[in-house]
């Protein structure tokens, strides 16, 4: 079971062992992970799943697509490089050790 790395806004980490072909917005909202609102649901209509990806596994990610980038220009807290949306993200072996920060806010 891969597991999934989330530092939350206090600087702490929390980690969720995540099944194959779920969401890292899926398994913060299951572990009950403050600060990943995911308001739609996982529709990709909210922006409030967004998460900042640890360099080591951001290019290991598929892009994002159009909907997905859209999405990412009203995200509430600074935009970074690394920004994505955590209800797009599929887990996968290969995502085992995934590291997510949690933005200051998601509104
Ligand atoms: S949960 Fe709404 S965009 Fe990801």
């Amino acid at each position: 079971m891969p597991t999934i790395h989330y530092i939350l806004q206090d600087g702490s980490t929390r980690a969720i062992d995540a099944k194959a072909g779920t969401s890292v917005m899926e398994n913060a909202i299951r572990g009950n992970v403050r600060g990943i609102d995911a308001e739609c649901g996982g529709s990709c209509a909210c922006a409030t799943c967004h998460v900042y990806v640890d360099d080591a596994f951001f290019a290991l990610l598929p892009p994002p697509d159009d909907m997905e980038r859209e999405m990412l220009e009203v995200v509430a807290a600074e935009r970074r490089p690394t920004s994505r949306l955590g209800c797009q993200i599929t887990v996968t072996a290969a995502l085992d050790g995934l590291t997510v920060r949690v933005p200051d806010t998601q509104s």
